[in-house]
């Protein structure tokens, strides 16, 4: 698959969150089979754009290609600069935010919101593909099937926005109204997918190869998008990749070898963060990587009154080494708690409010350190 000029390894990608798709997690992911990674969305407020935050959201050193930024806003002239300042700090694909359900962000009308405003979703699309067009840079978008369940507008936004020169677009199966709550429904993603002749790919709770078969078989997209699923286990895209080329599930990693891959993605984190923040902003990391584990949600709790990231590397990796003695591989995907429930969609998050319907509730809570 392509989107412009640049052809993907493959195609399972991972979402963009904020707070978690940082450089070093998307490398990691990259490096564990994700064919594309967007950053975490990057404010068009151009204000805020050498806040620290912004400025460590638009770094990008010793990222792999296509660099793919995902910039959120509401007006079209702020949104083609903030395209265009991006591209400059090495952007090679923009992408457009309108699939947020932030009450930050939608009370400005921006992220899923404006999809209740499709004059203005569609000035905005315009004026980032003319402002990236100039520099030959694709643009795609992200969306919701819809505001709310009687106001279901993908198919037509997304033949609007082709149209107008976007090159991939990408659907979460969830309305802005649904927030994260229920279950993703995938006939608006298939609808979408039927209209339009540039790559459409297909998000919201996929995490496993039989629901990643399942939808591709029911929508016919072009790639899949993994978000949380990959929180805890970032090799879910390898794992998935194996099983549909193969028709069987590969053995799960060894303790020991994702022991090596947390610790390279910590020393990324710490690089990027510095000393005190990266400490801080690396427990919801480990915390996600060692709950589904024996003791794990004990040692979690210890790990979170560690002050130091020489104190985090040392803690975790006596923590695996002891349950690789007893234990070779890590649990295999049916008994980790990430998997989506049937109730709810979400899925056993530490640091996550369950009953929220906003996960950027999270997000607020994990940046509050970055
Ligand atoms: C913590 C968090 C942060 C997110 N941040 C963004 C974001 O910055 N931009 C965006 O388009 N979507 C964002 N999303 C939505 C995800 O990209 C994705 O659409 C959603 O999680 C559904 O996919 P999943 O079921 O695989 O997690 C975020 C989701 C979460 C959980």
């Amino acid at each position: 698959m392509r989107i412009g000029p640049y052809k993907l390894d493959n195609t399972l990608f991972v979402a963009p969150m904020a707070g978690v798709t940082d450089r070093p997690f998307r490398m990691l992911c990259k490096r564990l089979g994700a064919g594309y990674a967007v950053s975490e969305m990057v404010t068009s407020k151009r204000e805020l754009w050498d806040s620290l935050k912004t400025s460590r959201r638009a770094d990008h050193v010793g990222e792999t290609a296509p660099i793919a930024v995902q910039i959120a806003g509401v007006d079209p002239q702020e949104m083609a600069d903030a395209a265009r300042y991006n591209v400059q700090r090495g952007a090679q694909i923009i992408d457009i935010n309108m699939g947020c359900p932030a009450k930050k962000v939608c009370k400005v009308w921006a992220g899923s919101a404006l999809m209740q405003n499709e004059p203005l979703a569609l000035a905005i699309v315009r004026a980032v593909v003319d402002a990236c067009a100039a520099l030959d840079v694709p643009v795609t978008l992200k969306m919701r099937t819809g505001w709310h369940a009687e106001h279901r507008n993908a198919v037509a936004l997304a033949l609007a926005a082709q149209e107008a020169g976007v090159a991939m677009v990408t659907v979460h199966g969830r309305t802005r109204e649904q927030g994260y709550g229920g279950q993703a429904e995938h006939h608006t993603v298939a609808a979408v997918k039927a209209a339009l002749h540039i790559p459409v790919v297909a998000n919201g709770d996929i995490n496993s190869a039989a629901q990643a078969r399942e939808v591709l078989r029911t929508t016919g997209v072009d790639a899949l998008m993994i978000g949380r699923a990959a929180q805890s286990r970032p090799w879910i895209f390898q794992e998935i990749a194996y099983e549909l080329r193969h028709g069987v599930a590969p053995p799960p990693p060894h303790v020991l070898q994702v022991l090596e891959w947390l610790l390279e993605h910590l020393d990324d984190h710490y690089a990027l963060y510095g000393e005190h923040v990266g400490m801080l902003s690396a427990r919801k990391h480990i915390g996600w990587a060692v709950s589904a584990l024996p003791g794990g949600r004990d040692f979690r709790d210890h790990m979170n009154r560690l002050t130091s990231s020489a104190a985090q590397v040392a803690a975790l990796t006596v923590f695996l080494q002891k349950l690789a003695q007893h234990q070779l591989r890590w649990p295999a995907l049916s008994t980790a708690p990430r998997a989506a429930t049937a109730a709810t969609g979400l899925v056993a998050d530490p640091g996550v409010d369950h009953r929220s319907t906003d996960p950027y509730a999270c997000t607020d809570a994990a940046e509050a350190v970055v």
